[in-house]
């Protein structure tokens, strides 16, 4: 497959929108040629970034989450960016996808959810304090799949 243009999204913080945004991006990995296993797991990982971001981004009037999706003939690399939440839940955060020693004290069910169907996830913050959050997630090649096939 060529490469394609990024898909780019952008909602207000308000977790009614969840459903459809998550299904937007599920659709669009069917579209890109992906499984519907793969459509269904990408539905779960946005559901669980996006209602984070709701929860811990504090929201400012006008405030919005960002997502931007990239398929590529094997994986798919998404980033999602929040208002940034406060520095103790950025903190939770970057300690719950970090190292494996101190990941089990941060990490809640959604984001252990989030690392066992991608391959790779990471947080970086903006000059101006939004949090970004990026996940590659590989056509196969992760532990759930290891697992199930
Ligand atoms: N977008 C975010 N901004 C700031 N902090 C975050 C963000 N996402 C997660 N966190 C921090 O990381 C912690 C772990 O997140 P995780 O999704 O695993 O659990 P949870 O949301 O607390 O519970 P659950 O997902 O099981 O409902 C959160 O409690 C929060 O402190
Ligand atoms: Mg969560």
């Amino acid at each position: 497959m060529s490469e394609r243009e990024p898909i780019f999204l952008e909602f207000p913080v308000d977790a009614d929108f969840i459903p459809a945004v998550r299904k937007f991006v599920a659709e669009a990995s069917l579209i890109e040629g992906f499984t519907p296993k793969f459509s269904y797991r990408t539905e779960i990982i946005v559901d669980e970034l996006c209602n984070n971001s709701v929860k811990y981004g504090p929201s400012t009037p006008g405030a919005s989450i960002r997502i931007q999706c990239e398929f590529e003939s094997d994986t798919m690399e998404l980033t999602i960016q929040d208002p940034g939440g406060n520095p103790k839940d950025v903190q939770n955060l970057r300690r719950a996808i970090g190292m494996e020693q101190d990941r089990q004290h941060f990490l809640g069910h959604g984001l252990e959810i989030v690392r066992m169907l991608t391959s790779g996830m990471e947080v970086s913050q903006t000059e101006t304090g939004e949090t970004v959050i990026r996940v590659v997630k590989r056509r196969s090649q992760n532990l759930i799949d290891t697992l199930t096939e």
